[in-house]
Parts: C-alpha cells; structure tokens; sequence
C-alpha cells in the first residue's frame, strides 16, 4: 500500500468516527432525505492512481459543483466575451443572494453564485432547446469522467423547480436587466438539471482531471481547454468556489475547489491530483463540515497547496 493510499484510508476511518457531520440541506427535500453518515473520497492522481474511500462509488447530487463544468462549457461557446455579462470577483455573500444584484445593474460577481451561474445557463442555451443543452453537459462530463453511467436525478431535478423561488427571482430581476436572453423559465429548466446531475466521488474525481492536467483530459491525452483557461478556473474556484466562506476554504485547505449543497467538494492541487468528497452533512455556511475537514487533513498530510511547497 502506497503512503497515499494509506492516508487515503486513514483520513475516511478518522471521519467516520466523528460525530459532529453538520446539518443537511432541507430547502430541497431529497437532499433533506440523505443520511447524514455517509462519507466518501476519491484521489486521482497526475499518474493515473485512483484511491477511493468510505462512500466514493454512492451517486449524489453534485449541486453546485455543476457550475464548474457549466462554466467551461460556455467559456468554450462564447470565450472572453463571458465576462461582460458576469464579474470575476468574490462576493463575500451566500451562494444565493440577491443584493449585489441591483446595485451592479444585473451583473453577477462571479460564475459560481446562483446568478452567475443563471447566467452562464443562458449562453449554454443560446441556439439550442433547454433539453438539448443539458444534454450537452450531461455529455461533456461523461466524456471527462470515461463514464456513460452518469445521469440527472429527475426527482431532484423537479423538486429544484418546485422549490427554487430565490432562483426564478434571480432569474427574472436579471431579466429586467436585459442580462438573461431567454424566458427565464427556460434558463432555470437548464440550471435547475444541472444541479439535479448525481455522480458519485471516483466519477467526479476524473471530470476533474483536465483541471489538473493543464487543460488535457488525462497525461497525453486530447485537449480540452487551453492551459491558460484551465489555470483561470482554477483561479476563480480558489476565489469563489465556497462563497462567502472562500477566503476561510483558502486559508485551511489551500487549493482550488468548489462545493454543493449536496455535501460533494471537488478540489484540485494542479499538477499533482484531482480529489471529490462528500460527506452531506453542512456548516453553517452551506459547505461540507468534514468534506472540507477531509480535505484539509489530506492537504496538511501531502504539503498540497497553490501557495507553498513543503
Ligand atoms: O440553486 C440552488 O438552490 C441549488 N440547487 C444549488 C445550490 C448549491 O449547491 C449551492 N452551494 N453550495
């Protein structure tokens, strides 16, 4: 057993004894329904290694994580021209607040609170019906994870819209804006199914690899975004990825990674791994208690971080 696959295992039979898990999402009731005990990780390393633990091959809402695979997909249909329609700034606020919004004319901060990421539906409708669109995402991450298996979870797809008042506000109040393009019904449907993907923590692991590797899809592997957008989404993850608790995420954990409700965390150590964790269990800030606990044991352990070496 390799140092990493041992830590690996530590690090899961450490959360699985601890008690305090954090409280799961109740606004939307199959997220409510988890069972607070699972835990799961996954390490994929820039060799190819891939070391799973606890819960890693259980399926769950990715949420939020979403947002990371959306982004590059309309990086990919719209370039530079994103970032007239979304900021590229922390907002220091939660992941759904509507404040910021009418004070910079309908401009979300980032690509990772709600709006940003309604907006960023948006250009991935362009052109297409919303069926199609989130066909295409479905598709594009199974590409990155090698795995067909990967699917929308209906019922949760359903009780997004059923319950997502605060997103068909933010939808609309953008709308007045002229920064939404499409019926605000159609760019929800497209948010609110790319929330509903569920993946379990070794497929999200592999989505994450091009982040890893510069940009390719696995070492000598086809490209799927230039080094440079794969070094910036990386960035903005760093800087975003956890909302209001971004900053905190940085200074503890020290590497890119990007959260949902759902309890997944997907972080990245460039060069070195791509790692998924869940555990549903959230703090008080709508991220994962021990996934970012996890995390932080894992990048201690290793000396991963994008602000040092050792
Ligand atoms: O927009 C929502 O309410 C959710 N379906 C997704 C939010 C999410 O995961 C936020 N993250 N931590």
């Amino acid at each position: 057993m390799t140092n990493l696959a041992r830590l690996v295992r530590d690090i899961a039979a450490e959360m699985a004894g601890l008690a305090d898990r954090g409280e799961v999402a109740t606004y939307i009731p199959p997220l409510a329904a988890v069972d607070p005990r699972h835990f799961g990780l996954c390490v994929v390393t820039v060799e190819g290694a891939i070391h799973l633990a606890g819960d890693a091959l259980e399926p769950f809402s990715i949420q939020s994580i979403s947002k990371v695979f959306a982004l590059t997909q309309a990086l990919g249909k719209v370039g530079e021209a994103l970032w007239s329609r979304v900021g590229r700034e922390p907002s220091g606020s939660a992941f759904n607040s509507i404040v910021q919004l009418e004070r910079e004319q309908g401009i979300p901060r980032n690509p990772f609170i709600n709006a940003g990421a309604l907006v960023v539906a948006d250009v991935n409708l362009a052109g297409h019906e919303p069926r199609m669109a989130i066909g295409d995402l479905l598709r594009f991450i199974r590409y990155l994870a090698e795995d067909d298996g990967i699917a929308i979870d209906e019922m949760v797809a359903r009780a997004e819209q059923a319950t997502g008042f605060r997103n068909i506000a933010l939808a609309n109040y953008m709308k007045s804006f002229g920064n939404i393009e499409h019926a605000p019904e159609r760019t929800l449907g497209v948010y609110f199914h790319q929330c509903a993907i569920a993946m379990n923590c070794r497929q999200l692991a592999m989505a994450g690899r091009f982040l890893m590797h510069g940009g390719l899809h696995s070492p000598g592997g086809a490209r799927v975004v230039p080094a440079r957008r794969a070094r910036r989404i990386n960035a903005l993850m760093l800087t975003c990825g956890h909302y209001d608790a971004s900053g905190d995420f940085a200074f503890r954990v020290g590497l890119p990674g990007k959260s949902g409700v759902g309890g997944g965390i997907l972080a990245i150590a460039p060069g070195k791994a791509s790692i998924a964790v869940w555990s549903p269990g959230l703090n008080a800030n709508g991220n994962s208690q021990l996934g970012t606990l996890a995390l932080e044991r894992l990048a201690d352990a290793t000396g991963w971080s994008v602000f040092g070496v050792g």
